[in-house]
């Protein structure tokens, strides 16, 4: 099998795999991902099928949605890939890629830091979608499938957890900005990721105003 058959083969199987999933971590989730992928990976030197791969394999069982389990995604990312005969260093690396890129993962200070060039670029990708309108949209519905509250001024945000803290947490949606969305632009590991989150950073900022304002009863 080609590289491009591979890649076909691939979508066909995290489509199947993800129907019926929570609207922010759905396939058109993974379709925005790795669109944005492959332009990062226009500007890095970076192994594109590594890059492609993991972006469409990054959330086939995300941990949040399968009691806190970190290790179904990974499995099952292997076993697919095995199963098409795909070579043993192209299967670890996007292992590898899945296990480490998450923001959950980023507060572990334990954790030994795996940093290829190709998991900077999915990462990178990864966190545009969390952020600018479809961030806005995706934190939302993610609340509501949790029925978490939108907004509560007596619950401030917490700004330093510890990975346990931030799986545990079930506070108000707006709180996320500040735990995560926010924090994201500072983060990002590629010139264009950061090009790009720049832009979605000012218009979430935008958006938490208006909804100060409104929540305030301002016209
Ligand atoms: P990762 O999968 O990179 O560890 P998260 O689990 O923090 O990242 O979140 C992935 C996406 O799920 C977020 O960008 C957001 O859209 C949504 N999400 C996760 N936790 C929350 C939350 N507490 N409130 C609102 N949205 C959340
Ligand atoms: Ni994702």
């Amino acid at each position: 099998m080609n590289d491009s058959e591979l890649v076909e083969e691939t979508i066909v199987f995290v489509k199947k795999t993800l129907r019926g999933a929570e609207g922010g971590h759905d396939w058109f989730h993974i379709q925005r991902v790795f669109n944005n992928t492959l332009l990062l990976a226009k500007d890095e030197k970076v192994n594109v099928l590594v890059v492609s791969l993991a972006a469409l394999l990054h959330d086939i069982a995300d941990p949040k949605f399968y009691d806190g389990d970190e290790s179904i995604g990974p499995q099952l990312a292997k076993d697919f890939l095995s199963s098409l005969n795909v070579d043993n260093k192209t299967i670890s690396h996007v292992v590898e890629i899945i296990k480490n890129m998450s923001f959950k993962n980023s507060l572990d200070k334990k954790r030994k830091p795996f940093y290829t060039k190709e998991l900077q670029v999915v990462q990178d990708a990864d966190r545009l979608d969390a952020i600018g309108a479809i961030g806005i949209a995706r934190a939302f519905n993610y609340g509501g499938f949790k029925n978490r509250e939108l907004y509560n001024p007596a619950i401030a945000p917490n700004l330093n957890m510890t990975k346990e803290e931030y799986k545990k947490s079930s506070a108000p949606t707006i709180n996320h900005f500040y735990e995560k969305l926010l924090l994201l632009k500072d983060k990002m590991n590629t010139n264009t990721g950061k090009k790009i989150a720049e832009k979605r950073h000012q218009f979430m900022l935008d958006y938490l105003e208006q909804f100060y304002q409104e929540w305030n009863g301002q016209l």
